[in-house]
């Protein structure tokens, strides 16, 4: 059992996740100067089987004296029944890096047996676990493999929509209607268990329009933010997944309206001719929280190292 028990003051921004190919010495170096919230330093898919060791090092030398400053480093593994998988973990272990991303996951099990072999390799409680949702056995067994949750370092899921596709044998089309299941069960189950959810990726890079549309889909499901493959998407991406200027200056207004004399100890109020309760408190609350702590990574990068 080693679910992490120090909750962080601020909610950590994860408006924006990059994949960034282990096997790529160039575009290593390239993230450590882009303001993407996270980086998922992939020894994974976009990794060929010839060039894993190599990645590996890459990786580990990159990742060295948290030389991405502020921001979410978590390495991809490839899965424990491959030839690589365990070496992967024990890299992953002791990089001194954020979180561990397991691909395939399809069952609570699997999410305690990566865990346990993380415990075995030496991982620190603190190494956050986020696992793939991207086949439809973790479709069906979404349940237990969150509520794996609770004894172990699960923190949240990362949509695989790409593998998904593969294995529906569906026609992606622009509104997502083959994944809408998929994202809210997922969705459904992160959230029941307290946690974080990122959308897949946007295959067509140099499509601006069709990004923002699935950033501003994936935002209305409820996800915290989207995995993505090019620098050019991380602008889109921070932006919509972003507390909008009109949303923070209701939820402040709602704040202050609950803080006057007159409301206090009050359940109900209105605010400019609308029902307003405890629980858009709550909400407004975790609005500017999440502002607050994108105004402070921000602030983090710019500072000298
Ligand atoms: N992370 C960091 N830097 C990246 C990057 C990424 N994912 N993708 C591109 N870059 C860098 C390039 O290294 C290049 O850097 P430079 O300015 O120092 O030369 C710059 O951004 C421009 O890259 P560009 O020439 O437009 O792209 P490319 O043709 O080199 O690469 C891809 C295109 C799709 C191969 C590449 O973006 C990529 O590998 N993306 C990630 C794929 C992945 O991880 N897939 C698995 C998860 S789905
Ligand atoms: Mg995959």
């Amino acid at each position: 059992m080693t679910r992490r028990t120090d909750k962080p003051l601020l909610p950590r921004p994860r408006r924006s996740c990059l994949y960034v190919p282990g096997a790529n010495a160039r575009a290593l170096e390239k993230a450590k100067s882009l303001p993407a919230d996270a980086f998922i330093l992939d020894l994974e898919d976009a990794v060929a089987p010839e060039a894993k060791a190599d990645a590996r090092q890459a990786i580990r030398k990159a990742a060295h004296n948290r030389a991405y400053g502020a921001r979410d480093v978590v390495i991809r593994v490839n899965g424990l029944e491959t030839e690589w998988g365990q070496d992967d973990l024990e890299t992953a272990a002791s990089a001194g890096v954020d979180g561990v991303l397991a691909p395939k996951v399809a069952s609570g099990d699997d999410v305690c047996f990566i865990d346990q072999s993380l415990d075995d390799a030496g991982a620190s409680p603190e190494l956050g676990l986020w696992v793939m949702i991207e086949t439809p056995l973790a479709i069906l067994n979404i349940n237990e493999i969150v509520a794996a949750s609770t004894d172990t370092r699960l923190i949240g899921l990362v949509m695989g929509t790409n593998d998904l596709a593969k294995e529906f044998n569906a026609v992606p089309t622009p509104d997502r209607s083959a994944f809408m299941y998929s994202l809210s069960a997922a969705l459904v189950a992160a959230r029941a268990y307290g946690l974080a959810a990122i959308d897949g990726v946007y295959n067509d890079i140099r499509n601006e329009a069709g990004l923002s549309a699935e950033c501003e889909q994936g935002r209305a499901l409820g996800f915290d933010g989207k995995t993505l493959i090019h620098p050019s998407q991380i602008e889109t991406a921070n932006r919509i997944f972003s507390p909008g200027e009109a949303e923070l200056s209701h939820a402040k207004a709602v704040i202050e309206a609950f803080a006057l004399p007159e409301n206090r100890g009050k359940g109900v109020i209105s605010l400019n001719g609308q029902m307003v309760e405890l629980l858009h408190l709550e909400q407004a609350e975790r609005l500017v929280a999440m502002h607050d702590s994108i105004v402070q990574l921000e602030a983090s990068s710019r500072s000298p190292a």
